[in-house]
This record gives C-alpha cells, sequence and structure tokens, in this order.
C-alpha cells in the first residue's frame, strides 16, 4: 500500500466555481489524482490518494481516492471537473469520500500505522532514505508547505528530497510511484 497526501491551501469546499484552476487550483489535485492512480488501461489498487482542502467556505475537507474500489472514471479534466463537482455537492461516486477530517488529524491517525515522508528539496535524498513498507507521503501545492503544517507533519516522519529542482507534485507523485514500483520489482 502507499499514500499520498496533498495539502491544498486555497482548494475549493464548495462547488460553486467554473473551473478547476479558479478553484483554488483544484486543477492540481487533480494532476495529483491521476499521477497517484493510473496507469495506462489500470487503477492502481493499492494505492490511496488524499488531498486537504483548505479554501473557502468550509475548510478544512478531506477528499479521499482509493484506487480499490474507484469506478467509472477516466483521465480527462472533463471527467474530473464533473467527478469534483457532484462529489463538493455532497453526491456520491464510488471510491471517493469527502470529510471534515484537518491535516492535523488525517496525519495523526496515519502515522499510527506508517511513516510519514514529507516531500521537500531540501530534505534528505530519496536514495539515501530508507523508505519503509506503506509508506505515506506529504506535498504541498503551488505554493507548498506551509512552516506550521510541515512542522506538524515531521514530527511523525522525515523530509525527503527528489533533488534540488522544484517539481510539480504531480511530477513528484509519479517519480515516488515509479522509484516504489521499481523497488517491488527487484524484490520479487
Ligand atoms: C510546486 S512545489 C511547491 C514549490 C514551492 N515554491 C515551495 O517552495 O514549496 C509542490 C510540492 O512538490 C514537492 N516538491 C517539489 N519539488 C520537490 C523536490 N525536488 N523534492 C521533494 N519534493 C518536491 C513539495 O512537497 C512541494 O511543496
Amino acid at each position: 500500500m502507499r499514500e499520498f497526501i496533498l495539502y491544498s491551501r486555497l482548494g475549493r469546499t464548495d462547488a460553486k466555481w467554473k473551473n478547476l484552476h479558479d478553484a483554488g487550483r483544484l486543477d492540481i489535485v487533480y494532476e495529483c489524482i491521476i499521477a497517484s492512480l493510473f496507469l495506462s488501461h489500470a487503477i492502481r489498487k493499492d494505492t490511496v490518494f488524499h488531498a486537504i482542502l483548505n479554501g473557502p467556505p468550509q475548510p478544512p475537507l478531506h477528499l479521499k481516492v482509493e484506487g480499490l474500489t474507484l469506478r467509472d472514471v477516466r483521465t480527462d479534466v472533463n471527467t474530473w471537473t464533473q467527478i469534483l463537482k457532484k462529489i463538493l455537492s455532497g453526491n456520491h461516486h464510488p471510491g471517493i469520500t469527502l470529510s471534515k477530517t484537518s491535516f492535523e488529524a488525517l496525519v495523526k491517525n496515519k502515522a499510527t500505522r506508517s511513516k510519514i515522508y514529507v516531500l521537500e528539496e531540501g530534505g534528505k535524498d530519496i536514495f539515501e532514505a530508507d523508505i519503509g513498507e506503506n509508506p505515506i507521503f506529504v506535498l504541498g501545492d503551488h505554493v507548498g508547505l506551509p512552516k506550521k503544517v510541515e512542522a506538524f507533519a515531521l514530527r511523525f516522519g522525515e523530509k525527503v528530497s527528489l533533488g534540488k529542482k522544484p517539481y510539480m507534485a504531480a511530477t513528484c507523485i509519479t517519480v515516488l510511484n515509479y522509484l516504489l514500483d521499481r523497488r517491488e520489482i527487484s524484490q520479487k
């Protein structure tokens, strides 16, 4: 199992918006969902993606997308614009849930079972870090993680880096999935 937690500073917590970008950068949430859960013609059953939405009008909201039960999806932006609108309006979609959970409560709960890895350019090189089983990765959005949020997550884990270049959050997830896939192959 692998899990990704995106801290979205401004992601809207209602469905009153026209497009993902103007909805407090829900386009980043969409990109991270695709990078986390989609292979070519398949969904990663062993992966869960979380976004904590901290935008108006009712933050925080915890959006959870589970590969095991996710159904009736494609990877295009129109499909996910409709799905996110539907979920944020209080309706259902298989594999996706919305709850009133804060980042702190989610991380604290997850840390009882697995180690937390906070993605940051200045962290320990990923090739030198000891990434355990069932890792949980925390990422910031286009602005990065607020200092207080980062400090909270670091109570339960460590900072890891993919190098000095600032990548998009979705790119980081793609790289992590690739590295974990390679590790799984070499362990077989
Ligand atoms: C677009 S970046 C945010 C850039 C922002 N200017 C900052 O300083 O955090 C989004 C997130 O991707 C992750 N990230 C980007 N590049 C990274 C790297 N080279 N190593 C580790 N994490 C990275 C971090 O979690 C970051 O918060």
